[in-house]
Protein backbone atom coordinates (compact mmCIF):
# COMPACT_ATOMS: atom_id res chain seq x y z
CA UNK A 1 0.00 0.00 0.00
CA UNK A 2 0.77 3.51 -0.46
CA UNK A 3 -0.30 5.51 2.53
CA UNK A 4 -0.33 9.42 2.28
CA UNK A 5 -0.61 11.30 5.22
CA UNK A 6 -1.37 15.10 6.50
CA UNK A 7 -2.19 17.56 9.14
CA UNK A 8 -4.38 20.28 8.76
CA UNK A 9 -5.55 22.89 11.07
CA UNK A 10 -4.42 24.81 14.19
CA UNK A 11 -0.84 23.12 14.64
CA UNK A 12 -0.42 21.28 17.98
CA UNK A 13 2.93 19.50 20.30
CA UNK A 14 2.69 15.74 19.14
CA UNK A 15 1.88 15.86 15.57
CA UNK A 16 5.57 14.42 14.62
CA UNK A 17 5.00 11.68 17.23
CA UNK A 18 1.90 10.71 15.30
CA UNK A 19 3.72 11.05 11.99
CA UNK A 20 6.66 9.22 13.13
CA UNK A 21 4.31 6.06 15.08
CA UNK A 22 2.13 5.67 11.58
CA UNK A 23 4.91 5.09 9.40
CA UNK A 24 6.93 3.43 11.67
CA UNK A 25 3.50 1.10 12.29
CA UNK A 26 3.11 0.51 8.17
CA UNK A 27 6.60 0.71 7.01
CA UNK A 28 6.39 -2.76 9.44
CA UNK A 29 4.43 -4.09 6.96
CA UNK A 30 5.91 -3.41 4.37
CA UNK A 31 4.01 -0.46 3.16
CA UNK A 32 5.23 3.14 1.65
CA UNK A 33 4.24 6.41 3.06
CA UNK A 34 3.83 10.00 1.57
CA UNK A 35 3.79 13.10 3.41
CA UNK A 36 0.94 15.36 2.11
CA UNK A 37 2.27 19.25 2.58
CA UNK A 38 -0.32 22.01 4.18
CA UNK A 39 -3.41 19.71 4.77
CA UNK A 40 -5.51 19.49 2.44
CA UNK A 41 -4.29 22.61 0.23
CA UNK A 42 -1.19 19.45 -0.15
CA UNK A 43 -3.73 17.76 -2.00
CA UNK A 44 -5.88 20.03 -4.05
CA UNK A 45 -2.29 21.26 -5.82
CA UNK A 46 -0.20 18.03 -5.37
CA UNK A 47 2.16 19.48 -2.93
CA UNK A 48 3.73 16.07 -1.84
CA UNK A 49 7.55 14.82 0.08
CA UNK A 50 8.39 11.82 0.67
CA UNK A 51 8.34 10.19 4.20
CA UNK A 52 11.23 7.38 5.17
CA UNK A 53 11.36 5.79 8.32
CA UNK A 54 15.19 6.74 8.56
CA UNK A 55 13.48 11.00 8.47
CA UNK A 56 11.35 10.48 11.40
CA UNK A 57 13.33 9.36 14.28
CA UNK A 58 14.06 12.65 16.05
CA UNK A 59 11.39 14.42 14.92
CA UNK A 60 9.45 13.33 18.66
CA UNK A 61 10.60 16.23 20.26
CA UNK A 62 9.94 18.60 17.28
CA UNK A 63 6.78 20.94 17.96
CA UNK A 64 4.65 21.93 15.00
CA UNK A 65 4.34 19.66 11.82
CA UNK A 66 6.89 18.60 9.59
CA UNK A 67 4.77 18.69 6.92
CA UNK A 68 3.12 21.76 7.42
CA UNK A 69 -0.65 22.58 7.49
CA UNK A 70 -3.49 24.96 6.52
CA UNK A 71 -6.85 25.84 7.58
CA UNK A 72 -7.80 24.94 3.73
CA UNK A 73 -11.35 23.76 3.27
CA UNK A 74 -11.74 21.58 -0.32
CA UNK A 75 -15.58 21.51 -0.15
CA UNK A 76 -15.52 25.93 0.50
CA UNK A 77 -14.49 25.60 -3.56
CA UNK A 78 -15.84 22.44 -4.49
CA UNK A 79 -16.39 22.80 -8.03
CA UNK A 80 -12.81 23.53 -8.49
CA UNK A 81 -11.06 21.76 -5.51
CA UNK A 82 -12.63 18.54 -5.11
CA UNK A 83 -12.21 17.09 -8.51
CA UNK A 84 -8.42 18.56 -8.42
CA UNK A 85 -8.37 16.59 -4.62
CA UNK A 86 -9.13 13.56 -6.38
CA UNK A 87 -7.39 13.55 -9.28
CA UNK A 88 -3.91 13.90 -7.06
CA UNK A 89 -5.30 11.00 -4.94
CA UNK A 90 -5.07 9.03 -7.96
CA UNK A 91 -2.50 9.93 -9.60
CA UNK A 92 -0.35 9.42 -6.29
CA UNK A 93 -1.44 6.24 -6.14
CA UNK A 94 -2.57 6.49 -2.64
CA UNK A 95 -4.49 3.32 -1.14
CA UNK A 96 -4.82 5.12 2.25
CA UNK A 97 -5.25 8.13 4.19
CA UNK A 98 -4.12 9.16 7.08
CA UNK A 99 -5.75 12.58 8.50
CA UNK A 100 -4.26 14.33 11.58
CA UNK A 101 -6.64 16.76 12.70
CA UNK A 102 -9.27 18.62 14.55
CA UNK A 103 -13.15 18.82 13.85
CA UNK A 104 -12.91 20.63 10.37
CA UNK A 105 -9.80 18.57 9.17
CA UNK A 106 -11.62 15.00 10.20
CA UNK A 107 -15.12 16.48 8.87
CA UNK A 108 -13.97 16.88 5.36
CA UNK A 109 -11.73 13.25 6.07
CA UNK A 110 -15.34 11.98 6.45
CA UNK A 111 -16.80 13.86 3.84
CA UNK A 112 -14.56 12.34 1.47
CA UNK A 113 -14.76 9.01 2.76
CA UNK A 114 -18.73 8.86 2.79
CA UNK A 115 -19.13 10.96 -0.06
CA UNK A 116 -15.99 10.19 -2.67
CA UNK A 117 -15.62 6.51 -1.44
CA UNK A 118 -11.68 7.49 -0.18
CA UNK A 119 -10.27 5.41 2.19
CA UNK A 120 -9.98 7.64 5.30
CA UNK A 121 -8.28 7.16 8.88
CA UNK A 122 -8.49 9.65 11.26
CA UNK A 123 -6.33 11.25 14.21
CA UNK A 124 -7.70 13.87 16.89
CA UNK A 125 -5.23 16.30 17.41
CA UNK A 126 -6.18 20.08 18.97
CA UNK A 127 -4.56 21.80 22.38
CA UNK A 128 -8.50 22.41 22.80
CA UNK A 129 -9.60 19.47 24.23
CA UNK A 130 -12.93 19.91 22.92
CA UNK A 131 -13.25 16.68 20.25
CA UNK A 132 -16.27 14.55 20.96
CA UNK A 133 -15.34 10.63 21.34
CA UNK A 134 -11.98 11.31 22.87
CA UNK A 135 -11.34 11.56 26.45
CA UNK A 136 -7.90 14.05 25.95
CA UNK A 137 -6.14 14.94 23.06
CA UNK A 138 -2.59 15.51 22.58
CA UNK A 139 -1.39 19.03 22.43
CA UNK A 140 -3.72 19.63 25.21
CA UNK A 141 -1.28 18.63 28.30
CA UNK A 142 1.46 20.69 26.45
CA UNK A 143 -0.62 23.78 25.99
CA UNK A 144 -1.87 23.61 29.77
CA UNK A 145 1.67 22.90 30.88
CA UNK A 146 3.20 26.26 28.61
CA UNK A 147 -0.01 28.56 30.48
CA UNK A 148 1.09 27.11 33.72
CA UNK A 149 4.67 27.64 33.49
CA UNK A 150 3.92 31.31 31.93
CA UNK A 151 1.18 32.11 34.81
CA UNK A 152 4.18 31.18 37.18
CA UNK A 153 6.20 33.88 35.68
CA UNK A 154 3.53 36.40 35.34
CA UNK A 155 3.26 36.06 38.99
CA UNK A 156 5.74 37.42 40.46
CA UNK A 157 5.56 40.50 38.75
CA UNK A 158 2.26 40.92 39.51
CA UNK A 159 2.69 40.17 43.03
CA UNK A 160 6.16 42.80 43.09
CA UNK A 161 3.39 45.80 41.46
CA UNK A 162 0.38 44.99 43.81
CA UNK A 163 -1.66 44.42 40.83
CA UNK A 164 -4.32 41.72 38.84
CA UNK A 165 -3.45 40.25 36.09
CA UNK A 166 -5.43 38.64 33.52
CA UNK A 167 -4.35 35.78 31.67
CA UNK A 168 -6.13 35.07 28.43
CA UNK A 169 -5.70 31.40 27.15
CA UNK A 170 -6.81 30.24 23.66
CA UNK A 171 -9.60 26.95 23.80
CA UNK A 172 -12.07 29.08 21.21
CA UNK A 173 -15.43 27.61 22.49
CA UNK A 174 -14.54 24.95 25.29
CA UNK A 175 -13.07 26.43 28.70
CA UNK A 176 -10.51 23.50 29.00
CA UNK A 177 -7.36 25.01 28.68
CA UNK A 178 -8.54 28.05 30.92
CA UNK A 179 -10.23 25.56 33.50
CA UNK A 180 -7.04 23.32 33.88
CA UNK A 181 -4.35 25.55 33.73
CA UNK A 182 -6.65 27.89 35.87
CA UNK A 183 -6.30 25.50 38.74
CA UNK A 184 -2.81 24.36 38.40
CA UNK A 185 -2.11 27.78 39.02
CA UNK A 186 -4.40 28.89 41.74
CA UNK A 187 -6.23 31.67 39.67
CA UNK A 188 -8.72 33.50 41.65
CA UNK A 189 -11.16 33.70 39.57
CA UNK A 190 -11.08 31.38 36.31
CA UNK A 191 -13.65 32.49 33.39
CA UNK A 192 -15.08 30.01 30.54
CA UNK A 193 -17.09 30.05 27.38
CA UNK A 194 -19.68 27.65 29.14
CA UNK A 195 -20.40 30.27 31.93
CA UNK A 196 -21.27 33.46 31.31
CA UNK A 197 -19.16 36.23 32.72
CA UNK A 198 -20.27 37.42 36.12
CA UNK A 199 -18.16 40.82 36.38
CA UNK A 200 -19.85 41.59 39.59
CA UNK A 201 -18.66 38.26 41.07
CA UNK A 202 -15.26 38.17 39.65
CA UNK A 203 -14.57 42.20 41.16
CA UNK A 204 -16.52 40.35 44.62
CA UNK A 205 -13.90 37.56 44.61
CA UNK A 206 -10.84 39.90 44.48
CA UNK A 207 -12.15 42.30 46.84
CA UNK A 208 -12.80 39.90 49.75
CA UNK A 209 -8.94 38.31 48.67
CA UNK A 210 -7.34 42.03 49.39
CA UNK A 211 -9.02 42.31 52.11
CA UNK A 212 -7.95 39.10 53.24
CA UNK A 213 -4.56 40.23 52.57
CA UNK A 214 -3.66 38.89 49.62
CA UNK A 215 -2.19 41.89 47.56
CA UNK A 216 -2.88 40.65 43.96
CA UNK A 217 -4.89 38.88 41.91
CA UNK A 218 -4.73 36.37 38.81
CA UNK A 219 -7.81 35.89 36.47
CA UNK A 220 -7.36 33.49 33.88
CA UNK A 221 -10.08 33.93 31.12
CA UNK A 222 -10.96 31.90 27.90
CA UNK A 223 -10.81 33.49 24.37
CA UNK A 224 -14.23 32.63 24.03
CA UNK A 225 -15.87 33.50 27.24
CA UNK A 226 -18.85 35.78 27.24
CA UNK A 227 -20.25 38.66 28.84
CA UNK A 228 -23.99 37.75 28.44
CA UNK A 229 -24.80 41.11 27.00
CA UNK A 230 -22.56 41.40 24.60
CA UNK A 231 -21.30 38.26 23.27
CA UNK A 232 -18.17 36.93 22.06
CA UNK A 233 -14.69 39.03 21.66
CA UNK A 234 -13.73 38.30 18.10
CA UNK A 235 -10.23 40.29 16.14
CA UNK A 236 -12.01 40.96 13.10
CA UNK A 237 -15.65 40.23 11.46
CA UNK A 238 -13.95 37.75 8.63
CA UNK A 239 -14.32 34.08 9.34
CA UNK A 240 -12.01 31.02 7.78
CA UNK A 241 -12.85 28.62 5.39
CA UNK A 242 -14.63 26.36 8.05
CA UNK A 243 -16.75 29.48 9.28
CA UNK A 244 -14.72 30.23 12.95
CA UNK A 245 -14.21 34.06 13.50
CA UNK A 246 -10.76 34.52 14.98
CA UNK A 247 -11.53 34.92 18.87
CA UNK A 248 -9.46 37.52 20.73
CA UNK A 249 -9.50 40.73 22.84
CA UNK A 250 -11.91 39.26 25.91
CA UNK A 251 -8.99 39.78 28.50
CA UNK A 252 -8.44 42.93 27.60
CA UNK A 253 -12.10 44.06 28.37
CA UNK A 254 -11.78 42.10 31.49
CA UNK A 255 -8.77 43.77 32.54
CA UNK A 256 -10.56 47.51 31.76
CA UNK A 257 -13.70 46.42 33.29
CA UNK A 258 -11.69 44.95 37.28
CA UNK A 259 -9.77 47.91 36.69
CA UNK A 260 -12.12 50.88 36.37
CA UNK A 261 -14.54 48.68 39.62
CA UNK A 262 -11.95 48.17 41.68
CA UNK A 263 -9.50 50.69 41.27
CA UNK A 264 -6.29 48.06 41.05
CA UNK A 265 -3.79 48.88 38.65
CA UNK A 266 -4.59 45.55 35.94
CA UNK A 267 -2.70 44.22 33.15
CA UNK A 268 -3.70 41.82 30.62
CA UNK A 269 -1.79 38.89 28.71
CA UNK A 270 -2.94 37.41 26.09
CA UNK A 271 -0.87 34.05 25.56
CA UNK A 272 -2.35 33.59 22.00
CA UNK A 273 0.04 31.24 19.80
CA UNK A 274 2.84 30.48 22.47
CA UNK A 275 0.66 27.80 23.73
CA UNK A 276 1.00 25.94 20.36
CA UNK A 277 4.51 26.40 20.39
CA UNK A 278 7.26 24.55 21.36
CA UNK A 279 8.15 20.37 21.69
CA UNK A 280 5.85 18.45 23.29
CA UNK A 281 5.52 17.06 27.20
CA UNK A 282 6.21 13.48 27.89
CA UNK A 283 2.70 12.32 27.88
CA UNK A 284 1.83 14.34 24.72
CA UNK A 285 4.54 12.23 22.91
CA UNK A 286 2.94 9.06 24.35
CA UNK A 287 -0.29 9.75 23.73
CA UNK A 288 0.70 10.99 20.38
CA UNK A 289 2.67 7.55 19.85
CA UNK A 290 -0.26 5.43 20.90
CA UNK A 291 -2.62 6.85 18.64
CA UNK A 292 -0.60 7.32 15.51
CA UNK A 293 0.31 3.16 16.00
CA UNK A 294 -3.72 2.69 16.25
CA UNK A 295 -4.16 4.29 13.40
CA UNK A 296 -1.48 2.70 11.19
CA UNK A 297 -2.94 -0.88 12.09
CA UNK A 298 -6.30 0.71 11.24
CA UNK A 299 -5.08 1.28 7.41
CA UNK A 300 -2.99 -2.15 7.72
CA UNK A 301 -6.51 -3.52 8.04
CA UNK A 302 -8.32 -1.31 5.52
CA UNK A 303 -10.35 -0.03 8.20
CA UNK A 304 -11.40 3.48 6.38
CA UNK A 305 -13.71 5.64 7.38
CA UNK A 306 -12.59 4.94 11.12
CA UNK A 307 -10.73 6.85 13.78
CA UNK A 308 -8.83 6.45 16.88
CA UNK A 309 -9.49 8.18 19.97
CA UNK A 310 -8.55 8.36 23.74
CA UNK A 311 -11.31 6.59 25.96
CA UNK A 312 -9.64 6.54 29.65
CA UNK A 313 -6.34 5.00 29.44
CA UNK A 314 -7.52 2.94 26.45
CA UNK A 315 -6.94 3.42 22.54
CA UNK A 316 -10.14 2.64 20.62
CA UNK A 317 -11.31 2.59 17.51
CA UNK A 318 -14.63 4.80 16.64
CA UNK A 319 -16.04 6.10 13.24
CA UNK A 320 -15.05 9.61 12.10
CA UNK A 321 -19.19 10.62 11.81
CA UNK A 322 -19.13 9.92 15.81
CA UNK A 323 -15.78 11.80 16.40
CA UNK A 324 -16.92 15.06 14.56
CA UNK A 325 -20.59 15.22 15.66
CA UNK A 326 -20.45 18.16 18.24
CA UNK A 327 -17.67 20.18 19.90
CA UNK A 328 -16.88 18.63 23.31
CA UNK A 329 -17.23 21.59 25.94
CA UNK A 330 -15.91 21.53 29.37
CA UNK A 331 -17.43 19.59 31.73
CA UNK A 332 -18.37 21.40 34.29
CA UNK A 333 -17.76 18.98 37.23
CA UNK A 334 -13.93 20.46 36.58
CA UNK A 335 -15.41 24.10 36.73
CA UNK A 336 -17.30 23.30 39.88
CA UNK A 337 -14.04 22.04 41.52
CA UNK A 338 -12.39 24.69 40.34
CA UNK A 339 -14.90 27.09 41.44
CA UNK A 340 -14.36 26.19 45.32
CA UNK A 341 -11.76 28.34 45.64
CA UNK A 342 -13.69 31.58 44.49
CA UNK A 343 -17.03 30.69 45.49
O1 LIG B 1 -8.03 25.36 17.56
C1 LIG B 1 -6.77 25.70 18.03
C2 LIG B 1 -6.64 27.18 18.15
O2 LIG B 1 -5.34 27.41 18.64
C3 LIG B 1 -7.71 27.87 19.00
O3 LIG B 1 -7.48 27.71 20.38
C4 LIG B 1 -7.59 29.28 18.50
O4 LIG B 1 -8.79 30.00 18.65
C5 LIG B 1 -7.27 29.10 17.04
O5 LIG B 1 -6.73 27.81 16.91
C6 LIG B 1 -6.30 30.11 16.48
O6 LIG B 1 -6.18 29.89 15.13
P1 LIG B 1 -5.10 30.55 14.18
O7 LIG B 1 -3.80 29.83 14.41
O8 LIG B 1 -5.63 30.33 12.83
O9 LIG B 1 -4.97 32.00 14.57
Amino acid sequence: MKVGLLTGGGDCPGLNAVIRAVVQRVTNDGHTCVGILEGWRGLIRGFTRDLELNETDGIIAKGGTILGSSRTNPFKNQASDIPALLENFKSLGLDALVAIGGDDTLGVANRLFIEHGLPMVGVPKTIDNDLMVTDFTFGFDTAINIVTEAVDRIRTTTESHRRVMVIETMGRHAGWIACFSGIAVAADYILVPEIPININHVVQVLQRRRAEGKNYGIVVVSEGAEFPERGLTTLDAETDAFGHVRLGGVGNAVAKLVEDQTGYETRCVVLGHLQRGGPPSAYDRVLATRLGLAAGNLVVQQRFGTMVALSGTRIIETTLGKGVAATKTLDLTYYEEASTFFK
